[in-house]
């Protein structure tokens, strides 16, 4: 029995991609939260090779620190090979084996870092198939609809895989065949060595194939063959734009299923987004228009949507979070979001907790049990359990120059229109009335309220405004009968009347 782990993965990303017409790498391009060469690192790697190297050229250091921060997230070692300027797939390939052992034996597998929805399994199974046919070179194609662009797979008469003629080298005839090399192969790693040593540049585009190395093993006596996969879009390549959408929806389209599959209720997966890092429990609802970026963690019963974005976001189980935009939050158990929350990094809502409508925040952890229902802004804050924040308040944490910290106890009830000037601190079972603005600490169990006594001046409407709506209004319901001569007296609902006349007689 073959051991199928291959004993090295190369990953070819050294090229351009002027087609991205991209300031960014192509290869560093994201679909479903991750890049495209971390897409093709993770099937690499997933396949446990020895080795794994990925071969560089174009804007090396930005995509090898790329590299290196992939490693660290999949904890192994991912080398980098430099291509120098000799041009060509197979040049890629000889770059990528000075950074192997010398004496290399086993299987080496190639695959490209443009190619996102490769999976480890697919690649696996090429392994296992070449190893168990005993091949010096298996080759993954496709048939496919449009051929136009890839290299094609000839075969002889027998059927057996003869060579592969790139596009561009082809005739009418090779041009018309449907079968094309998806770039993706297993090697026998000496065959792989001495093969490229003999490829030269002699073609339309000057480069060194990778390709020829079938020709060359095949001459030499060595088993050649292709294996043939049903899902072509395995084996697709992100070239421009127009591709990388279509390869996006594709991934999402089968992320969505796969949580599906595994017992998460998806309304409407046409609108539903879900990153590849994204972890939802069984018995979990998406309504329609979810967008979950980066490693959300969603707990089971819990409910989300319609029209929600949560980026790295925990959602306890059994809560409920509907319109709302999250990043770095973490929601509690039970706890309900929204509709139209704002959660900025750092939120963390405890237990049955509820951040209501139109309510913005930011560093707050907010304790279980605790409510902060309208209009309001909590940053940079720690609320213990059990309280409740009044409609539209604000707590005001920028001074100017410093972010300050407002802390508020456990059973804290604070008036509508509270301003917290940070930093303060509130004690336990503290209320406050609306409208006040707390400036300084308030001791377990008080009432604050900021003083400053309402004053009416009576029929201020109808003298400073007459002729208006609220003028009349005020007049109608016996406001302020002595601004009454100033009114309109054609007004819809002038003098004439019979209950302004007598307001103006009882008030003047
Ligand atoms: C190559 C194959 C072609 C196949 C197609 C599948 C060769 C000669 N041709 O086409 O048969 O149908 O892939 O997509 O191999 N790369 C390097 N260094 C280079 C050139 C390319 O690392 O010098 C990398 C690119 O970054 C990319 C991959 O190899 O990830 C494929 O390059 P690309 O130019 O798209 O493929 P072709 O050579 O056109
Ligand atoms: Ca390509």
């Amino acid at each position: 029995m073959p051991q199928h782990s291959p004993a090295a993965v190369i990953v070819l990303a050294a090229g351009e991609g002027t087609r991205m017409k991209s300031a960014t790498p192509k290869v560093m391009h994201p679909i479903a939260g991750r890049s495209l060469l971390h897409h093709a690192i993770n099937a690499a790697a997933g396949t446990g090779p020895e080795h794994l190297v990925v071969v560089l050229r174009h804007a090396r250091e930005q995509v090898a620190s790329h590299v290196e921060s992939i490693a660290g997230v999949l904890d192994r070692s991912v080398l980098v090979a430099d291509q120098d300027d000799v041009p060509g797939t197979g040049r890629a390939a000889e770059c990528a084996l000075t950074q192997l052992p010398e004496g290399l034996t086993g299987t080496v597998v190639v695959t490209y870092g443009d190619v996102p929805l490769l999976t480890a399994g697919t690649l696996y199974a090429l392994v296992e198939h070449h190893e168990s046919q005993t091949n010096a070179v298996t080759v993954l194609s496709a048939n496919v609809a449009n051929p136009t662009g890839y290299g094609r797979i000839v075969r002889d008469a027998a059927g057996d895989l003869e060579r592969i003629v790139e596009e561009k080298d082809a005739d009418d005839e090779v041009r018309r065949l449907r079968e094309i090399n998806s770039g993706i192969y297993a090697f026998d790693a000496a065959v792989l060595r001495e093969s490229l040593a003999r490829v030269d540049t002699d073609n339309a585009q000057g480069e060194k194939y990778l390709t020829d190395v079938i020709g060359i093993a095949r001459g030499g006596g060595s088993r050649v063959a292709a294996l043939t996969t049903d899902d072509v879009w395995q084996v697709e390549g992100a070239n421009d734009r127009v591709q990388l959408a279509q390869l996006g929806r594709e991934l999402n389209r089968r992320i969505v299923e796969g949580h599906m599959r595994a017992g998460v209720t998806v309304v409407d997966p046409e609108t539903t987004w879900i990153d590849a890092d994204a972890v939802i429990a069984p018995d979990v609802t998406i309504q329609p228009g979810v967008q979950l970026h980066g490693a959300c963690d969603i707990a089971t019963g819990a409910a989300i949507g319609p029209d929600s974005t949560l980026s790295d976001t925990e959602v306890g189980e059994g809560a409920t979070v509907i319109r709302t935009h999250g990043s770095l939050s973490v929601i509690g158990a039970g706890a309900t979001v929204g509709p139209f929350a704002y959660l900025r990094p750092g939120t963390e809502l405890g237990t049955n907790g509820k951040i209501g409508t139109f309510v913005e925040t930011k560093n707050a952890q907010i304790g279980a049990g605790t409510k902060v229902p309208h209009l309001t802004y909590v940053g940079d804050a720690t609320i213990g359990e059990q309280s409740n924040i009044g409609a539209s308040s604000v707590f005001v944490n920028y001074d100017g120059v410093h972010k300050n910290r407002t802390t508020i106890g456990s059973f804290v009830k604070t008036g509508s229109d509270t301003m917290f000037i940070a930093p303060v601190t509130v004690g336990d079972g503290a209320y406050s009335g609306a409208g006040t603005v707390i400036r300084e600490d308030v001791p377990a169990g008080a009432l604050a309220i900021t003083e400053g006594r309402q004053r009416n001046i009576e029929g201020w409407v109808v003298a400073k405004r007459p002729g208006t709506a609220a003028a009349r209004a005020a007049q109608m319901a016996g406001g302020a009968a002595e601004a009454s001569a100033t009114t309109d007296p054609a007004g819809p609902n002038g003098p004439g009347s019979a209950d302004n006349a007598d307001n103006a007689e009882k008030e003047s």
